[in-house]
């Protein structure tokens, strides 16, 4: 355990990186992955490979991987996958500790025997393989990009592990539009060797990442992958893919992988800790939250909004999650009332009306959150034509990023919203803020079931 985290760390901070099938064409794989790790705001060695060349993109190159004078920390590898084992056995003379190896045409194409022999060389070397079939990995963390697509990821707290390269990439461009941080996004393709599983693993002991989120089409090894998500102290978002049979039978063509029983994977993720999540958008939404907001204690939730409407719906999406809406008590009732126009009287969900300004907003919350009866708030405005929208986000940025009210009560507060243009902006301002919020009342529910479920995580790891 120890000696593979060392060796996942010269994997992610590496001294010294050749590629191997570097390009002078700008079209081609070797030369984006070349030139992605040459911009990288990251200092270290880097050693184009390739047997035609001089220079690349300004660099000194190598004929072949043992021509290079020292050592090498990790090779990508681009080339033609029937070459792929001769560039491996050179990087087993050389040394090389971790290798990324892009190119496909294994298993995911049927190609059984080559892969096998790609999984032969590691077993005899000490040598960690991302891949193959992969598109590297971006660590934001520390600004170096080893993987040949475009897209740089807000520097933040979330890890990203993906099974598929291309959604990996849509998660990057995802992430920025939502302002959620990664700290490292990393495909792992046909997952010869490092596997979900050692990645939960070193980024539970990762200070950068508080977050870890995955898109598996399958996992190698079950008790592994389960012991993995169980050791660490830090929410685990899955989303399994392969749900129906057809979608089963598209992962097989996709990375190789058979996607086994639904009902068993969702058994033992929730087993283990882990919190399974629809689809990407529901990781998301559930990560922005839980990076930022504390976990909730137990499941009573209060609600704040200006539309009745609104906050009905956002009950019923809570209770059919399994979270509670409980009426106000006498205390709390009367605070909230005090500050509320003579004829309307609060419940909960709390009916600010639809006038309803910064001042009332920002009361009513407080007046929850000090409510031993509720474990967590609900924001929610709708344009009503009343009231103006910023008097909602601004009572919202002041309770959360002003005043921390989360922090001193040890309660999460999330957001929602429906209207139109005039709030994007505004919207867009919380979200840069990093306050959690959201355009449905089932998209904010269910993200605080995920904060429900990691509270219930934490709890269970306190009392053992
Ligand atoms: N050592 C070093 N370089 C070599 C060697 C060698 N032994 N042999 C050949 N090369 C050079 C070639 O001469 C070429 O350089 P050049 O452009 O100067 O001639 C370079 O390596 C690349 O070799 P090519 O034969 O031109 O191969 P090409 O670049 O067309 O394709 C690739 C290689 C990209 C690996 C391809 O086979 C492949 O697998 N493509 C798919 C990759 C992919 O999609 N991976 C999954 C990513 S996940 C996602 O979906 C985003």
């Amino acid at each position: 355990m120890l000696e593979m985290t060392h060796r996942l760390d010269t994997f992610f901070k590496p001294k010294s990186i050749a590629v191997v099938g570097a390009s002078s064409n700008t079209t081609k794989i070797g030369h984006a992955a070349l030139k992605n790790i040459l911009i990288s705001d990251y200092d270290c060695k880097v050693y184009p490979i390739n047997p035609h060349e001089e220079k690349i993109l300004g660099e000194k190159c190598y004929k072949k991987l043992t021509d290079v004078p020292g050592k090498i920390d990790l090779v990508l590898i681009s080339v033609p996958a029937k070459i792929v084992p001769d560039i491996m056995l050179d990087c087993v003379s050389k040394n090389v500790e971790n290798i990324i190896i892009i190119s496909s045409g294994f298993s995911e194409v049927g190609n059984h025997e080559l892969e096998k022999r790609l999984e032969e060389i590691i077993k005899k070397s000490k040598m960690r393989v991302l891949g193959p079939n992969v598109m590297g990995y971006k660590n934001a963390s520390i600004g170096l990009d080893a993987s040949f697509v475009y897209g740089n990821p807000r520097k933040g707290n979330v890890a990203l592990i993906s099974q598929s390269g291309a959604l990996g990439i849509g998660m990057i461009y995802l992430a920025n539009n939502e302002f959620m941080g990664v700290s490292k996004i990393i495909g792992v393709g046909n997952k010869i060797d490092i596997d979900d599983d050692d990645l939960i693993d070193y980024f539970a002991q990762d200070p950068e990442t508080k977050v870890v989120g995955l898109y598996i089409e399958a996992v190698k090894e079950g008790r592994t992958f389960m012991n993995s998500i169980k050791a660490c102290d830090k929410p685990v978002l899955v989303v399994k893919a392969g749900r129906s049979r057809a979608g089963a039978r598209a992962t097989a063509s996709h990375t190789g992988s058979m996607a086994g029983s639904d009902d068993i994977y969702s058994a033992a993720i929730k087993q283990a800790g882990g919190i399974r999540c629809r689809d990407i958008v529901e990781l998301f939404d559930m990560a922005k939250a839980l990076v930022g907001q504390p976990p909730l204690k137990g499941n009573k939730i209060g609600i704040v909004t200006n539309g009745g409407g609104l906050g009905i719906l956002l009950t019923d999406a809570c209770e059919e999650n399994g979270l509670i809406i409980p009426k106000l008590s006498k205390k709390t009732h009367k605070k909230i009332d005090d500050i509320l126009p003579d004829l309307i009287s609060p419940n909960n969900p709390v009916d600010l009306s639809a006038d309803a300004g910064f001042l009332r907003y920002e009361l009513a919350t407080s007046a929850l959150l000090e409510d031993p009866n509720i474990d967590g708030v609900i924001v929610a405005s709708v344009h009503g034509g009343y009231a103006r929208p910023e008097e909602f986000t601004g009572a919202i940025l002041k309770m959360i990023r002003e005043r921390k009210l989360h922090e001193e009560y040890k309660k999460p507060i999330i957001a929602t919203w429906v209207g139109g243009r005039e709030y994007e902006d505004l919207v867009l301002d919380l979200k840069a803020s990093g306050v959690p919020v959201y355009p449905s009342a089932w998209r904010t529910a269910r993200t605080m079931v995920g904060l429900y479920l990691e509270g219930q995580r934490v709890k269970r790891e306190k009392s053992k």
